[in-house]
């Protein structure tokens, strides 16, 4: 039997976009596959490490643990809307002067949790800072360098 398709209508990037979709389709597999909207990575699928990190309804989501029929809707928003164009965002600069990429699969899910830690603290300390990117997981700097380019992109905003 076929597989059923609902129709689906929400605001990516602030774009509308309208698609039928399966109900067992991922969020995450309905950008990266259906929109090309690759930013968010497909690393653990089963919310762990961050790296599917998007804003929803301006929270920031696993990706992975979200069906593209439950976020019928809403309003999401892809590491890919952060850029103006070539120009970086204060805090995606901010990861490249302080030298936090390395592989680059956890950077888009860091670069929108620093996002949030930012609207929800606004100059938040160290501490704050790693403990609200627990739910993002590198496996290559050491933390450090993200740290670092986080503080700095709250201090200067
Ligand atoms: S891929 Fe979604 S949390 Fe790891
Ligand atoms: S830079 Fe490689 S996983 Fe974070």
């Amino acid at each position: 039997m076929a597989n059923p398709l609902f129709r689906i209508s929400l605001t990516i990037n602030g774009q509308p976009v309208q698609a039928d979709v399966p109900a067992t389709l991922r969020l995450l597999d309905f950008l990266r596959y259906d929109l090309d909207l690759t930013g968010a990575k497909d690393v653990c699928g089963e919310g762990e490490c961050g790296a599917c990190t998007i804003f929803m309804d301006g929270k920031t989501v696993n990706s992975c643990l979200i069906l593209a029929v439950e976020a019928d809707g809403s309003e999401l928003m892809t590491i890919e809307d952060l850029s103006h164009g070539k120009m970086l965002n204060e805090m995606q600069q901010a990861f490249v002067d302080y030298h936090s990429v390395q592989c680059g699969y956890c950077i888009p899910g860091m670069v929108l949790s620093g996002e949030q830690i930012i609207k929800d603290h606004g100059k938040p300390d160290r501490d704050t800072i790693r403990e609200d990117l627990s739910g993002n997981i590198c496996r290559c700097t050491g933390y450090q360098k993200i740290v670092d380019a986080i503080e700095f992109a709250a201090d200067k905003r």
